[in-house]
């Protein structure tokens, strides 16, 4: 049994990513695991100051918003799904805030598995290029992780259109063999 955090960063409650997060939530629990989603849609959440007071105070962070509990969900958990609207080629600004802000205790994010789900209106390949390139550009700053699955949407643009798509059961399935 792994502990599993899903952390869903569209502003649409059952959009395109969100619908495969679930997805993915229902063959996870399937296979039995125990799993936590987040929607950063109904979070109080800044941006990192740089001010690095994390540094020296053992990652405590100054701003008082929910992120720091989000960053040691992530910390405890064994699986990480990161899941993202594609926004002008890039991650949106919802999971890059979070990601940001885990230079509170980013040492500390190690030996777990990462997938990332990801949504775009395109259908092509590029469509996916910058977002996955800032989630693999995560990984490679923290501590034996590994990228475990990519779940990849593409051609969907409103909310909804996922239905039919072979991202949803990608999904499934993956969260059933994590
Ligand atoms: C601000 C914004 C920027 C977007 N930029 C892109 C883009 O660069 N490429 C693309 O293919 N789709 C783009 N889209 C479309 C979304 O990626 C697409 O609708 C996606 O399925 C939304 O996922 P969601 O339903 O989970 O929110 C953009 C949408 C918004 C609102």
């Amino acid at each position: 049994m792994k502990n599993v955090l899903v952390i869903s960063a569209s502003p649409r409650k059952g959009g395109n990513s969100d619908t495969l997060c679930n997805q993915f939530i229902s063959g996870a629990q399937e296979a039995g695991h125990e799993i936590e989603k987040i929607n950063l849609r109904d979070k109080d959440m800044n941006y990192c100051r740089a001010c690095y007071y994390c540094k020296n105070h053992d990652g405590k962070c100054v701003i008082k918003d929910d992120i720091p509990e989000i960053i040691d969900k992530i910390i405890a958990a064994d699986v990480v799904v990161l899941s993202t609207p594609v926004y002008f080629y890039c991650m949106n600004a919802q999971l890059k805030t979070v990601i940001d802000r885990s230079v509170m205790k980013w040492t500390k994010i190690a030996n777990k598995d990462f997938y990332l789900i990801a949504t775009a209106a395109e259908e092509e390949d590029h469509a996916m290029e910058g977002t996955i390139k800032s989630f693999r550009g995560f990984l490679e700053c923290l501590t034996d992780v590994r990228e475990a699955g990519l779940i990849l949407g593409k051609g969907v643009y409103n909310a909804g259109e996922i239905a039919g798509n072979l991202a949803v059961a990608l999904a499934y399935e993956t969260g059933k063999n994590i």
